[in-house]
């Protein structure tokens, strides 16, 4: 969409301007995988994924789970961080170090230096799972960035506009890539498309989708 902002030279290689303040860093997630995968295992046992229900009382098809100070929820009272798992009354399982390093790195990678998460919102997606076009807009402040960790079955990843009617790009997101939005693009409106059916070697039928913010 605003590649021609900057040459390719300019450009270190995999990172892709999707706007002013907004990357796809391609592969970047890849080196911390192995370390990801038992630490994500973990955080699965603590919080076990769960489908929410929006205000207006549907069902989300995507599964969820958080880590980290702050968990992000949805039920009929609204969407919020809240401190405790509703499931359990116990607060979320703790960030693993392994995820705050990627965090780190990635936004500093797009160029947001120091950011520090407070909360990782964990999405589970299988085959037909979709997620519609939406703002984060539930954090406390929004200059930190939204840093997005793509891991199994590929998927596409809308990247809207600043309405929800506007044309979003729609980029194809494989095991490993992370999306960096921030600055200018913080309150961009995104989404996924329903995943297709397209086993992944090392996850199976699933896609798992790591975002981090800074909510508190
Ligand atoms: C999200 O917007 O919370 C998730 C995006 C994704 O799964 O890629
Ligand atoms: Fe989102």
């Amino acid at each position: 969409m605003t590649l021609d902002l900057f040459s390719d030279a300019e450009l270190p290689r995999g990172k892709e301007a999707i706007g002013p303040g907004a990357f796809v860093l391609r592969g970047f997630a890849l080196p911390f995988v192995n370390d990801l995968l038992p630490a994500l295992q973990e955080v699965e046992q603590g919080a076990a994924f769960r489908h929410l229900v929006t205000p207006g009382g549907l069902t989300m098809s995507v599964a969820m789970t958080n880590c980290g100070r702050l968990g992000w929820i949805s039920d009929r009272r609204g969407y919020r961080y809240a401190e405790l798992d509703p499931e359990t009354g116990r607060p979320w399982p703790p960030m693993p170090a392994v995820f705050e390093r990627l965090a780190q790195a990635s936004a500093a990678e797009a160029g947001f230096e120091g950011f520090e998460p407070d909360a990782c919102l964990v999405n589970h997606y299988e085959p037909g799972t979709r997620l519609s076009l939406h703002q984060d807009k539930d954090e406390r402040d929004y200059g930190a960035p939204i840093v997005s960790v793509s891991l199994g079955m590929p998927a596409t990843f809308l990247f809207g506009g600043f309405a929800r009617s506007d044309k979003a790009a729609r980029i194809p997101l494989v095991h490993g890539d992370v999306v960096v939005w921030g600055g200018p693009d913080r309150l961009r409106y995104h989404g996924v498309l329903p995943l297709e059916d397209r086993p992944h070697a090392l996850l199976g039928r699933r896609r798992i989708n790591l975002t981090f913010r800074k909510a508190g």
